[in-house]
């Protein structure tokens, strides 16, 4: 295969570089035949739509969009329904035009669907009652029922996990483009939200606001019907490139421009376990012209982000780079201000986003993993702090939620207590906030991005 040119990158340079958290597949004649037929099946996504994300993300570098990343930490082979799909949508949208608002700037809405399938692990194995078993690394290498051999990674599962991005995708791109996604219906769930609850009474004037500018534009004439920007939104989809071999089967070279797009998503990112700037993870992102990111976690010094800025996006195009910071409510207002002074004297466009989910689990007492729900606002608020104090563009939020009503993080509305996470407890991997909380968090972040 041709290298290309200025930095040898193949399709399989990641191959020559260590590659952390790949699944030990036992039968490696299995992988190779599944990798032959994914090679061989449709693109999920097209360049041409990749390369327009990058051009909206692009503006949330330079303070012109607001980025919303939002979804399941695991997408489940076991729970996969329209109406799950449709109601995690329906959160993102409410979310969305809740931000809007407060942003005053186009938000880019990107999910964690359609190819969330892979989860690192911390630890290798995991107790499970009181059996030690390997651990589950999402339902794209192995299964999470409590049994030694369900743990056992199946190279089939990639393409089970490329067949349900496949359905999640028409289903988004039906309901994103089919009248699901009208701008008066979105509001009118918010009035719901804001109406049905004291708590969610404190929102009242944004909803207002929101209803008073919506009126304002019908008195202007302008038919909100007829606009068919207020009836489709452009709905992106993304998730975490850790299985290579999944990531590589599906990138393909773009007839128009001659680059390389890995069409399994529109966007790709590397996790907090794979960032390495010598690891086979950035090695592979390095080749592809997708927009993507990279987590930073409160280990990443000034040289690890400077480093990923320079190997991740040399020709700085605004929008190719979105880091992603996940630092933690208590180090977030000491780790991040070097970061985004350091990345500004450079000259690198970044989109900064906040992840103030993953800096913040906890284990409740009966071992679930959990997050409080004020460590989560707790995080944001420092994040637009650092942001403010140096000057950046504080360029977006990237959570963890469902549709569903779930009892998994702490606090909130509802105020979820402990002794209650048992009661419907559904993630395959890390606790999310559930349909009212993620509208309170995207309440709470309108307000800060309005202060
Ligand atoms: C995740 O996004 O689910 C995740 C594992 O995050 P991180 O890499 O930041 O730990
Ligand atoms: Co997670």
């Amino acid at each position: 295969m041709d290298a290309e040119p200025e930095t040898g990158w193949t399709l399989d340079s990641w191959r020559s570089s260590p590659a952390a958290q790949q699944p030990s597949w036992p039968d490696e004649g299995e992988l190779k035949r599944v990798f032959v037929q994914l090679a061989n099946l449709p693109p999920l996504v097209f360049a041409g739509e990749a390369r327009n994300l990058t051009r909206s993300l692009g503006m949330a570098a330079d303070g012109r969009a607001f980025v919303l990343q939002a979804g399941d930490c695991a997408e489940s082979f076991a729970e996969f329904s329209a109406d799950a799909i449709r109601d995690k949508l329906k959160v993102i949208l409410q979310m969305a035009v809740v931000l809007t608002y407060g942003a005053g700037v186009p938000v880019v809405k990107v999910g964690r669907i359609a190819g969330q399938f892979a989860k690192p692990r911390s630890s290798p194995t995991e107790l499970v009652g009181d059996q030690t078993l390997d651990s589950f690394r999402g339902h794209m290498v192995n299964d999470d029922l409590p049994d030694r051999r369900a743990r056992i990674p199946d190279p089939n599962r990639l393409v089970m996990a490329y067949q349900q991005s496949v359905a999640t995708l028409n289903l988004l791109r039906a309901f994103t483009k089919g009248g699901f996604a009208d701008l008066n219906q979105i509001h009118g769930w918010n009035q719901e939200f804001v109406a049905s609850s004291r708590e969610g009474r404190r929102f009242e004037d944004i909803a207002v606001g929101i209803d008073r500018a919506l009126r304002f534009m019908d008195a202007c004439g302008i038919d909100l019907n007829a606009e068919g920007t207020l009836h489709h939104v452009d709905f992106w989809t993304s998730h975490e490139a850790l299985i290579l071999d999944y990531e590589e089967a599906l990138t393909r070279r773009d007839s128009l421009t001659g680059q390389w797009y890995d069409c399994s998503a529109h966007m790709l990112w590397v996790g907090e376990r794979t960032r390495q700037l010598d690891g086979a993870h950035c090695e592979f992102l390095s080749g592809i012209a997708n927009p993507i990111g990279s987590k930073v976690g409160p280990d990443a010094g000034v040289d690890d982000v400077l480093g990923l800025c320079r190997r991740l996006n040399p020709e700085r195009v605004p929008g190719r780079l979105t880091l992603i910071t996940r630092l933690g409510v208590d180090a977030v207002s000491e780790r991040l201000p070097p970061l985004l002074r350091a990345v500004q004297e450079e000259g690198h466009p970044v989109v900064w986003v906040c992840d103030p989910m993953h800096g913040n689990t906890i284990s409740a007492e009966d071992g679930r993993k959990t997050r409080r729900f004020n460590d989560i606002i707790g995080e944001l608020r420092g994040f637009f702090r650092a942001h403010r104090e140096v000057g950046t563009w504080p360029g977006g939020v990237h959570v963890e939620l469902t549709g569903d009503d779930v009892t998994e993080c702490l606090g909130g509305m509802e105020d979820i207590a402990e002794d209650q996470l048992h009661r419907r407890y559904t993630t395959t991997c890390d606790p999310r906030l559930n349909g009212r909380q993620a509208l309170d968090l995207a309440f709470a972040v309108a307000e800060l991005l309005r202060s």
